[in-house]
């Protein structure tokens, strides 16, 4: 019988004279979240620091913090930091606060000034490897942090006075529980006892922690404990929990590296690698390949060329004539748009759908005010149909293409030029008109949850 692949253990890699290596943490916790890898590497010898590029203070509830100003949760978040800092034994001075310029929602943002501060983290501490959350999460501060280190990666690697410019810079990307899908190449097993250690640990982010309580029914730590012994679970480790990572090198501007032969820390020999998804934890359940899907949808904008085949174009609208209508009286139409020059006069003439004219095909929801449930006057058909496009957008998701809803309805000027350009008849109102394509680039979904807006029993 063969053995299914497993990733490559890390207590069994051997480490360079002198390693280092960095946390580049995008909030104050990340670090905790891999504490128990942590420890290992410190026990081997190898110099841990970490950099904190978040303050994290968004992720305070005002009922936590007095006064609930932006300052007071930011020193909140920092003085956990340290506590967990303390408890894990790593001095001070190896402890950095970036602070980065913040965004939306208190997100990073991705600017040429923060790269800047996450490149000379990187000219001070010259690590052998750097440790990240995976860049694949609806997590948008997670998003951005990986994507401004390869972007300072690969300054470092052009040669703009990095050292070790020239080489690759080797990343070891974690699974959180809002990542998606990663590759799980290097695995620390650990049993209750490293569990306990590090509950401690991230229950020191009492702000976290009690975030969680209040939200999710249980702690910061059973949060990632959990996830934890899922994935232990998922690699056949033998151990009741596991953290697992992604390596990834950076390269130059031409993109990813192949890690292969790559890697200053040799791994054990005939380590296979393999490609799993990962099953990130929603509520405490593992998602489904439904809920995936949901929470994988974005709006895509960029295609490549690729056409899309009749076959997937029916299956989309099919998936739209699935969706609920009042009184089931499925008053929609549907117009499927593939002839190049018109998906070009229809980018031409709405505002906000340029990117139709690159898009294999586009496809047009609309409702007929005869057909709907309360007569020509009534607005169940704009419900109707929204349910019917946002089906669609899913359909779109699921196999793997890209789409973005863009307004038609109740824009009269665009409602006009789609009835002129495809010969609708007055009696039917487009709705929403749905470029779709192979995705072009490298568009995540968007973190939306948002507790607050959660009311149970009433308001
Ligand atoms: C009713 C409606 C109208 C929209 N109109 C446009 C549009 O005209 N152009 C566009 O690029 N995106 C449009 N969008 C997409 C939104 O901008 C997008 O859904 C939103 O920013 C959330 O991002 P996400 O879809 O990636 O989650 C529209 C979405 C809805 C639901």
């Amino acid at each position: 019988m063969t053995r299914a692949p497993q990733p490559a253990r890390l207590d069994a890699v051997r480490l360079p004279d002198g390693a280092r290596a960095l946390v580049l943490a995008p909030h104050p916790d990340d670090f905790d979240a891999i504490g128990v890898t942590m420890r290992v590497l410190q026990g081997k010898g190898c110099e841990i620091h970490l950099a904190v590029a978040t303050t994290g203070a968004s992720g305070v509830e005002d009922a936590f913090c007095s006064p609930p100003t932006a300052e007071a949760k930011t020193a909140l978040r920092e003085r956990e930091q340290r506590e967990s800092c303390r408890l894990f034994g790593l001095p001070e001075h190896r402890l950095r606060f970036l602070r980065l310029a913040e965004g939306e929602a208190g997100h990073p943002i991705a600017d040429a000034a923060n790269v800047d501060s996450i490149r000379q983290v990187l000219e001070e501490v010259v690590p052998t490897v750097v440790f990240l959350p995976h860049g694949h999460d609806t997590n948008v501060g997670h998003q951005r942090v990986y994507a401004m280190l390869r972007d300072a990666a690969r300054e470092a690697h052009s040669g703009h006075a990095a050292p070790g410019a020239g080489s690759p810079l080797v990343a070891f990307l974690n699974r959180d529980p809002k990542t998606i899908a990663m590759r799980y190449d290097i695995v620390t097993p650990y049993g209750d006892d490293d569990a306990a250690w590090k509950a401690a640990l991230l229950r020191a982010h009492a702000s976290q922690h009690q975030r969680n309580l209040r939200t999710r029914g249980h702690g910061f730590d059973e949060r990632i404990l959990g996830m934890d012994r899922d994935t232990a679970a998922a690699c056949g480790v033998g151990a009741p929990y596991a953290e697992v990572f992604e390596v990834e090198a950076f390269g130059d501007r031409s993109g990813r590296v192949d890690t292969s032969g790559l890697l200053p820390w040799r791994l054990p020999r005939h380590a296979p690698m393999t490609l799993r998804v990962s099953t990130p934890m929603f509520a405490g359940e593992p998602m489904n390949e439904t809920l995936k899907t949901i929470f994988n949808r974005k709006s895509v904008r960029r295609y490549r060329a690729d056409p899309i085949p009749k076959e997937k174009l029916e299956l989309i609208v099919k998936a739209g004539m699935a969706a609920p209508t009042a009184v089931d009286k499925r008053p929609w139409e549907f117009v499927v748009i593939t002839d190049r020059a018109l998906l070009k006069k229809l980018s031409d003439a709405l505002p906000y759908a340029k990117m139709a004219e690159k898009a294999g095909a586009a496809i047009l929801v609309a409702g007929d005010l005869d057909r709907q449930f309360g007569g020509r006057e009534a607005d169940y058909w704009m419900v109707d149909c929204a349910a019917a496009a946002e089906n669609i957008l899913l359909a779109v998701e699921s196999l793997g293409l890209g789409a973005v809803w863009t307004a038609v309805y109740p824009e009269k000027e665009r409602i006009e030029a789609v009835r002129k350009l495809l010969n609708v008849p007055s009696s039917i109102v487009p709705l929403a008109f749905i470029p779709i394509g192979a995705p072009g680039g490298d568009q995540k979904p968007k973190d939306k949850w948002n507790p607050n807006q959660l009311h149970w029993n009433g308001w």
